[in-house]
């Protein structure tokens, strides 16, 4: 049987390139599918490597929709995501996911994989209105579902590798600062390793998730519990590791000492709100989406004994 072609946006990054690497490291679905990988420029490195791994790495550009029916051309599904940070700017983000599902409508894709988010605007009563990259997501789901695009929303949750560095490293005496209660639930998710694992299971699963939210996470770990783990792993190094919940405004300060805009400071303090207000998946647990992966996930003591941050340092 001819394979179906599965076209994956963001393929040099790190969802894409984590459902690329994982179509194709499993016999099953390596043998089911072709897997045609975008990118804006073939000839860089990642994108190369990807060839290497048996992908077809094909040129288009979101912004510019006229790119995207060559590529769709003859395509089963389409794992599609999109960068809001390029330009922090929801608006754009947006257009670019109306695009994408527009032209699968067009290709008459039979499953596309959108990497969502919840609205924050309407999951908190306008209490949270600032998480624009949160909301545009939405606005794109919202859509997809209105244009009866068949389609499954893969729901990404916090990226581990969003804490070494910035919030916890040697400089900051392995304390870990953030603006979040300590007992808030974050639900962690290695976006490298992991997205693919999720959708594999969600390509595997059509009939049965047509419509539906897959949450990308391994488990809600709460801040005081990342501490307690972080020291288990090393605990020469972080033997004096805390949790520290910083005040919004510092945080911020913070943010801005890295020269990042203040609207884009609200948005992130505003998100890591989300956690203790309404939770950062409205508070829905994560069985549901863990009974399709048939990979085990990553988790957080896994992750920080592979980190570069903490591995680096001799414990
Ligand atoms: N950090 C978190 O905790 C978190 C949690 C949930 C969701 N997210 C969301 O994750 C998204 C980023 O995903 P990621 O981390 O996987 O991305 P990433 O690693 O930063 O890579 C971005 C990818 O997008 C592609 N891309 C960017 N602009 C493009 C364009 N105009 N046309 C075609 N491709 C384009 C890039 O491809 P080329 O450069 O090769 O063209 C690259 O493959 C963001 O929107 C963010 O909101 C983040």
């Amino acid at each position: 049987m001819a394979k179906q072609t599965i076209v994956v946006f963001g393929a040099t990054g790190k969802q894409g390139g984590s459902v690329v690497k994982t179509i194709l490291a499993d016999p099953k679905t390596a043998a089911k599918y072709h897997v045609k990988a975008v990118t804006r420029d073939t000839t860089k490195e990642s994108a190369q490597k990807l060839k290497e791994l048996g992908a077809e790495v094909v040129s288009a550009d979101l912004n510019a929709p006229e790119t995207l029916a060559p590529v769709l051309e003859g395509a089963y599904g389409v794992f599609s995501v999109t960068n809001f940070l390029e330009k922090m700017d929801a608006a754009p983000e947006i257009t670019q996911g109306k695009a994408v599902a527009d032209a699968a409508k067009a290709a008459g894709v039979q499953h596309l994989v959108w990497s969502s988010l919840l609205n924050v605007t309407k999951l908190t009563n306008g209490k949270l209105t600032n998480v624009h990259h949160f909301d545009s997501k939405a606005q794109v789901e919202e859509y997809i579902r209105e244009i009866g695009v068949p389609a499954t929303f893969f729901l990404a949750g916090y990226f581990m590798s969003n804490l070494p560095g910035m919030s916890i490293s040697e400089q900051t005496g392995w304390t870990l600062n953030l603006p979040t209660s300590k007992n808030a639930p974050i639900p962690l998710f290695d976006a490298e390793d992991d997205t693919g694992k999720f959708v594999k299971g969600i390509f595997e699963n059509r009939e049965k998730l047509l419509g539906q939210r897959v949450l990308g996470a391994t488990a809600y770990y709460t801040p005081t519990q990342l501490i307690e783990e972080l020291k288990e792993v090393y605990p020469k190094t972080s033997a004096s590791a805390a949790y520290n919940e910083l005040p919004g405004d510092v945080y911020k300060g913070i943010l801005g000492s890295f020269g990042l805009p203040e609207s884009f400071q609200q948005e992130m303090l505003e998100n890591h709100q989300l956690f203790d207000v309404a939770g950062y998946f409205g508070g829905e647990k994560l069985d549901a989406s863990h009974s399709i992966v048939d990979e085990p996930l990553t988790t957080w003591k896994e992750y920080i004994g592979k980190s570069p941050v903490f591995t680096a340092v001799k414990n």
